[in-house]
């Protein structure tokens, strides 16, 4: 009943495009600032998405109404990311303060093996955890959203799906960003599959995309529920598919996927609490490690992205990432440290070797010793809701179009999220991360994630939720943007625009984004003993967050790096 409550008063609501305005702070030093608006937010990689989950909150919907909208959505305008086939986090936050979060990951089919990447001398198999049927783990996302949505939402989900399915049909404008990308991809495309697909044969900017097949799946969705997926007509076509490419993924592992709702690590920086994904997601646990080992450097006296505050992030995310890739893996296989991963005597312990006058090296930090790890493609939104409850959703393929496998009949690329595994200890997977025992491949296990869907707070009220994709990377953005607004009072706009680098402790490099670093810095970081790659990452990450300012309005920060937009009332 509440679901069709104040329907046509908030259709009434005026609807806000996106602009932007650069007003003064008190200081009188000018900052750029995002599109503010007074009730809700929706920042996303498309503005298709942001505008649908925003248009679902004008006709009563909630975060969690919002979500499913943004994230169909993004599968219909963003196929590199946006997913049927793939999975993610949720975090949240209820306007009475209650945080909790969901784990919708894919997991590894029943007969997975843990040498399955493997060949007969025991060696990697180059791309078959990150290529083609065997990449492929059991897609999560149907089963999030609509457990989140049936947990929390308000609206029916005919109405939150009406306007994605019209979108498929109806079809979206591509932006010159996608259409160049997405054409680097077509020899790639044409060899997985065989044939040409949907998204193979060149496009321009101004092409409008129809994906007519996609448009009748989420119809049956909508009318049958989240069963259509795993044990309905979909699931028998989407097994078949994967069967006569050759892969694993049975109507069986289909029917045994379950989301998870978890415990979120939290952990204070400064006056902040901050709430984050935990594992199978490394991203939570990195992220306090991270600005734990920073919070005792006075690095807001340090200018923003000098050599010394550069020296200090670098250093502590060497060491998180040691740790990442020894501890953790999926929760329900691995037991994990968390409490002693982000006390303040480990991670002060950790940090006795740094040294202003000169760099660690990888080779001698290792993880500690305790008694008892898209391409940039993944894609992150966060909603704030005219109730005061706010999201932060990361989901993905892994990587861009994920396995590349595109089912035609269905209208969804797979995941190849296989490969967040590690094939084998000591062997880098495709973002170079370096995995352990705890995150091998086992039946129905999830592999571990980078992804970092953040709230943070202050004084118990909502200050930001915020997020990226960005593979390895994602948990030194998040952290980066995090001091951005924290320590540099940045607004959220400045905070996801700023310059951004990167250090994930093997290999031992610290990579910023190519010609947004001052040279003289650069040099200076390399006397010290830094070694500096400013050619591998043109950008790091694509940051969307929502920041509430001090007169309650929200800010957004869509990352001008790729199209990403706000839309909101
Ligand atoms: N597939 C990227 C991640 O989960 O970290």
């Amino acid at each position: 009943m509440i679901k069709n409550i104040c329907l046509t008063f908030l259709a009434l609501i005026l609807f806000f495009n996106c602009s932007e305005t650069k007003p003064q702070l008190d200081n009188n030093k000018p900052v750029n600032r995002g599109l503010i608006t007074k009730k809700a937010m929706v920042v996303s990689a498309r503005q298709e998405a942001s505008k649908i989950g925003s248009l679902i909150m004008q006709q009563g919907g909630n975060a969690f109404d919002a979500m499913m909208a943004t994230e169909m959505a993004l599968a219909v305008t963003f196929p590199s990311a946006g997913n049927l086939g793939g999975g993610g986090f949720l975090v949240f936050r209820l306007n009475d303060g209650t945080k909790g979060s969901l784990d919708y990951r894919e997991k590894a089919p029943i007969s997975a093996t843990t040498h399955m990447y493997l060949d007969t001398l025991g060696e990697v198999i180059p791309h078959k955890s990150s290529i083609g049927p065997f990449a492929v783990g059991v897609p999560g996302t149907i089963a999030g959203i609509f457990e989140a949505q049936k947990t929390y939402g308000l609206l029916e989900v005919s109405q939150i799906l009406k306007p994605v399915i019209e979108l498929a049909q109806k079809g979206y404008i591509m932006t010159k960003n996608q259409a160049e990308y997405i054409n680097n991809f077509d020899s790639i495309f044409l060899a997985v599959n065989k044939k040409p697909i949907l998204y193979t044969g060149g496009f321009i900017a101004g092409d409008t995309l129809k994906n007519i097949k996609l448009a009748e799946t989420l119809k049956r969705i909508s009318e049958n529920g989240v069963n259509e997926f795993y044990t309905g007509k979909t699931a028998e076509l989407l097994t078949a598919f994967i069967q006569d490419k050759g892969g694993i993924i049975t109507l069986e592992d289909l029917k045994a996927y379950k989301p998870i709702w978890r415990e979120p690590i939290s952990f204070s920086y400064k006056d902040y609490k901050i709430t984050s994904m935990g594992p199978p997601s490394s991203g939570g646990i990195c992220l306090g490690q991270i600005l734990k080992m920073v919070e005792p450097y006075p690095i807001e006296t340090y200018t923003h992205n000098s050599v010394k505050t550069m020296q200090v992030i670098t250093e502590a995310e060497r060491r998180s990432y040691a740790d990442r890739s020894f501890f953790l893996g999926d929760p329900d296989f691995v037991k994990i440290p968390d409490t002693t991963l982000l006390s303040e005597a480990y991670l002060s312990q950790k940090m006795n070797s740094f040294s202003f006058e000169k760099a660690s090296s990888s080779s001698e930090v290792s993880h500690g010793f305790i008694n008892g790890y898209e391409s940039p493609e993944t894609t992150h939104y966060s909603i704030v809701d005219p109730f005061g409850n706010a999201i932060a959703v990361t989901t993905t393929l892994n990587a861009s179009y994920g396995s590349k496998l595109f089912v035609d009949e269905l209208g969804f690329f797979l995941n190849n999220e296989m490969d967040d595994f590690s094939s084998k200890p000591g062997v880098p997977n495709f973002y170079g991360l370096i995995g352990a025992e705890a995150n091998k491949v086992e039946p129905q296990k999830r592999m571990l994630s980078s992804m970092t869907p953040t709230i943070v707070e202050k004084d118990n009220k909502l200050v930001m939720t915020v997020g990226t994709p960005g593979g390895s990377t994602i948990i030194t953005s998040v952290a980066q943007t995090l001091i951005n607004v924290i320590d540099y009072n940045m607004s959220m706009h400045d905070a996801v625009n700023a310059p951004r680098f990167h250090h994930q402790w093997l290999p031992d490099y610290i990579r910023v984004e190519s010609g947004k670093y001052n040279a003289s810095t650069l040099k200076e970081l390399q006397n010290l003993g830094y070694n500096i790659d400013d050619t591998y990452y043109k950008t790091i990450g694509r940051v969307d967050g929502i920041l509430v300012l001090e007169d309650s309005s929200l800010e957004a920060g869509a990352d001008s790096r790729g199209d990403d937009t706000a839309y909101g009332f």
